[in-house]
């Protein structure tokens, strides 16, 4: 755990340091989300330093929230660069699936692979969540929660993904949600050179498969895993299967 202070904002991040490591692999969280959300993939992967940020204004670190993808991708730009890392691997989830994209578009000699878990090139948010957020916050996150797991997804799994949400304010949801309502790069995907993971749950109902799918047509160099009995909560439901994934594209993709 280790805390950074970038243009003001005081950051906090997980981190998992190896001596003879010379690559570095970033962990982005999604809409409401902590760096809690890697916590199987961060235990379990060798070989690169791995960092997993709380974005500004989520979990511990300090900061604004911000209510644009292209707002966090030049923070994680800055971020890249205090942890002294010339080109990372990004995992993105979700919101930070579009974080990734926008740092492989708009910053790409500092991203050297991409892998976008749960998440597509365009999100538009179900209006409904968006006004929810901020008129019933409660039943909206509820709401959310129905479309995030998968139907066998432990309900214990559920009710903490409940206490995180609860946990932010509607105002930094809302932000993320709008965020992602406007994010749309559907027409620049072919400028993506690097080599790209895609994952996602089989019954993800926010992101689902046909959006990785069309992520995996327009990327040049991208393969795509979906994985079975997961939703949208996909590296939290089956975080063995995705671990796996990952470990598997690191090896042969050179890390
Ligand atoms: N990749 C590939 N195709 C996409 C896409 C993506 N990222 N995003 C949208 N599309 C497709 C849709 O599937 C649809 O195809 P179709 O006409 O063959 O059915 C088409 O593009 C238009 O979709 P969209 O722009 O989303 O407009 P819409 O008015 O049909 O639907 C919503 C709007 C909000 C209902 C819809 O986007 C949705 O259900 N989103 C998922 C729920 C959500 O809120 N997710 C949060 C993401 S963080």
């Amino acid at each position: 755990m280790a805390r950074l202070t970038i243009t003001g904002e005081d950051v906090f991040y997980a981190q998992r340091l190896t001596s003879d490591a010379e690559s570095s692999t970033v962990f982005i969280h999604g809409a409401g989300g902590t760096h809690r959300h890697w916590g199987h993939q961060i235990a379990g992967l060798s070989g690169t330093n791995l960092y997993a940020p709380d974005l500004p204004g989520h979990g511990r670190s300090g900061g604004q929230a911000r209510t644009s993808v292209t707002s966090y991708a030049e923070f994680l730009s800055n971020l890249l660069e205090a942890l002294g890392s010339t080109r990372a691997t990004l995992v993105g989830h979700s919101m930070g699936g579009a974080i990734a994209q926008d740092l492989a578009l708009n910053h790409a000699s500092q991203v050297d692979r991409l892998i976008l878990v749960g998440t597509g090139a365009k999100l538009r948010v179900l209006p409904t969540i968006l006004e929810g957020l901020l008129n019933e916050f409660e039943s909206t996150v509820d709401m959310i929660l129905g479309y995030s797991y998968s139907e066998d997804a432990p309900q214990e799994l559920v009710d903490l993904g409940r206490q995180e949400w609860l946990a932010t304010t509607p105002g930094v949801l809302h932000g993320d949600f709008m965020a992602c309502d406007h994010f749309d790069v559907r027409d620049r995907l072919r400028e993506i050179r690097c080599p790209t993971l895609l994952i996602c749950g089989e019954e993800d109902q926010l992101t689902p498969p046909k959006y990785s799918q069309f992520l995996q047509e327009q990327i040049t160099d991208a393969q795509l895993t979906i994985i079975p009995k997961a939703g949208h909560m996909v590296m939290l439901e089956q975080p063995e299967e995705v671990s796996r994934a990952i470990a598997e594209f690191m090896k042969t993709t050179g890390a």
